[in-house]
């Protein structure tokens, strides 16, 4: 899947646009499938995005009744710990949209890694057996990186297990992860990679080089979904 390249002015930009292809992906798919499954990226960059879908034009079109919530990755912490992308969802969307709980599916990241990630597996082999994410949302970190798939990781390897835990090197705060793996997030009927910031543009101009020269190096260049994969990065990430 040649990934395609959508470039805004900035953050802002990028977020509404994003904001308005999710909810429409979610209405696409509740209309053929009466099911969409979401999973949610950590980081700082969704976070306008979270606020968006939460508000305004969305909050009264979006599907909410049939969409389930998931996340690509968690970090090792407590539902409640500022390192949490649960609690940044939570505080972004889920919260101020209503969203209840049984329609929310979060990685246990205060339990053993190994246990949780067994456990997430288990969860989304019982509610999407055919391992098919509606909407994927994914980060890239400045090393390239996605969800908690780190360079050099084991991880990368995986071709069975639909979630695992990792460890990241110690440039990262929370270095026990659970995450999504390439099998399963490469089932997606749609992924969307957001990236901002001048930090990111060696990984982008990378994948938008030559995604499969930036494979070896990037674990975000990895991803081959079989549905729609779409880059969304502002002017200082695409250089
Ligand atoms: C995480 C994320 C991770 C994130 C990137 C980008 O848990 O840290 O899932 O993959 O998307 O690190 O993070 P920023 O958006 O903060 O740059």
């Amino acid at each position: 899947m040649t990934p395609t390249f959508l470039v805004f002015e900035d953050h802002e930009a990028l977020s509404r646009e994003v904001a308005a292809r999710v909810a429409s992906a979610a209405r696409e798919s509740v209309a053929g499938r009466g099911r969409c499954a979401i999973a949610l990226s950590g980081g700082a960059t969704p976070q306008r995005l979270h606020q968006l879908l939460a508000s305004g034009e969305h909050r009264e079109s979006f599907p909410w009744p049939d969409v389930s919530w998931w996340w690509s990755d968690e970090r090792c912490v407590s539902p409640d710990a500022e390192a949490s992308n649960y609690r940044m969802a939570f505080e972004a969307l889920l919260g101020p949209a209503g969203v209840p709980p049984e329609r929310v599916h979060r990685i246990e990241g205060e339990r053993p890694p190994e246990l949780a990630a067994r456990e997430y597996e288990a969860a989304l082999r019982r509610e999407i057996p055919d391992g098919a994410l509606d909407v994927v949302l994914l980060g890239a970190g400045a090393d390239g990186h996605t969800a908690s798939l780190f360079p050099g990781s084991t991880a990368l390897a995986e071709r069975e297990r639909w979630v695992v835990a990792v460890e990241a090197d110690a440039s990262h705060p929370v270095r026990e992860r659970v995450t999504l793996t390439l099998p399963v997030l490469d089932r997606a009927r749609e992924v969307f990679v957001l990236a901002t910031g001048a930090a990111k543009r060696a990984v982008v101009r990378a994948v938008r080089e030559d995604a499969a020269a930036a494979a070896q190096r990037y674990p975000v260049a990895r991803l081959s979904p079989l549905g729609r994969l779409t880059w969304c990065v502002d002017r200082a990430a695409a250089g």
